[in-house]
């Protein structure tokens, strides 16, 4: 690959991924793709920044061709709790921006597409506990349906038109530079900034809420290292099961008071329990460890010793 474009650069992964491969790919073979969002002084003094809608095909065709992109990574989409207000928009960003990925990459003979997946695939006739890669998928939230539909259009394009398209099923991000914004699991990240700010925290699903999670250091390895992979060696391609931990909320606020013992957590759930009520707890992520050689850094304890430094660091100098 010689020019990568990052579709949704503003955003909770895509600000770290475009510095990560930024790192390894060289700053200006990086385009960062943003819409609205204004660009951090990190993306901007490292590489090219480019005004890209997936939605407005002449926009997006003319930033492929001015930079000749030969890959494109899709990280624009409207999560679970935004996609429950509004599911008319998440259609239209989660699909419409996704067969228009597909197809500009197919048109200019992209060397490689990498969408990802999530969690939300799964629903609750799932089974819950080390959720199989090969299982039921219904989801119950239409972010979930677009996840469906993104992982089947991707083989598709594998299997009709031999394209190299990939994906992984990110469970929760956890982070400390983006914030997310509008999914189930914004909690997890919240609860930091809170301890840190406030030493405490109304959380929006119960204290037994108990779901699969991601550091972003490992959010950034995995996806980096299935790009990476041999593609002759994929059975799977666009919707690999990672995992890395697997908490409630209960664990998260007693890893946090090992740090903050006067930390306290409130609970007052509301429509986002139900969503993360038809997600699994844990993920089997075989395929991924046999097929491309997964394997996570951080546990529970690890992460929260890392973000806690980070955010309080970020509290002492203003900038939170
Ligand atoms: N973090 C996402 C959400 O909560 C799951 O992929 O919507």
């Amino acid at each position: 690959m010689k020019k990568i474009l990052v579709i949704g650069s503003a955003g909770q992964i895509g600000s770290e991924l475009t510095l990560a491969l930024r790192d390894i790919y060289g700053g200006e073979n990086v385009i960062a793709g943003i819409r609205k969002t204004k660009p951090s002084e990190k993306l901007s003094e490292t590489g090219p920044v480019e005004v890209v809608d997936a939605l407005d095909m002449d926009n997006f065709v003319s930033v492929v061709k001015k930079h000749n992109v030969d890959a494109i990574i899709n990280m624009a989409a409207i999560l679970s709790a935004t996609g429950e207000k509004n599911p008319m928009l998440a259609w239209d960003v989660n699909m419409n921006g996704l067969i228009n990925v597909l197809e500009v990459a197919r048109e200019f003979e992209m060397k490689q597409v990498l969408v990802p997946s999530s969690i939300a695939v799964f629903g609750p006739t799932t089974p819950r506990d080390n959720t199989p890669q090969e299982t039921v998928l219904k989801p119950t939230t239409i972010y979930g349906v677009t996840k469906v539909a993104g992982e089947l259009l991707g083989d598709y394009y594998v299997k009709r038109y031999g394209m190299d398209v990939r994906g992984l099923r990110y469970p929760g991000i956890i982070s400390n530079e983006t914030l997310p914004g509008g999914g189930t699991t914004d909690y997890a990240v919240a609860i930091y900034y809170e301890a840190i700010k406030n030493k405490k925290y109304t959380c929006f699903v119960n204290a037994e809420t108990r779901l699969p999670m991601m550091y972003m250091p490992d959010c950034l390895k995995a996806t980096i290292d299935l790009m990476q992979a041999d593609f002759s060696k994929l059975r799977h391609h666009s919707d690999f099961n990672v995992g890395a931990m697997s908490f409630s909320v209960a664990e998260l606020a007693e890893s946090i008071k090992k740090h903050i013992p006067e930390f306290e957590i409130k609970y007052e759930p509301d429509y986002r329990q139900e969503i993360a009520d038809s997600w699994p707890n844990s993920v089997d992520d075989s395929a991924a460890r046999q097929e491309w050689g997964w394997e996570p850094e951080y546990d529970l304890d690890a992460m929260t010793k890392d973000m806690l430094e980070v955010i309080g660091d970020k509290h002492k100098k203003g900038l939170i």
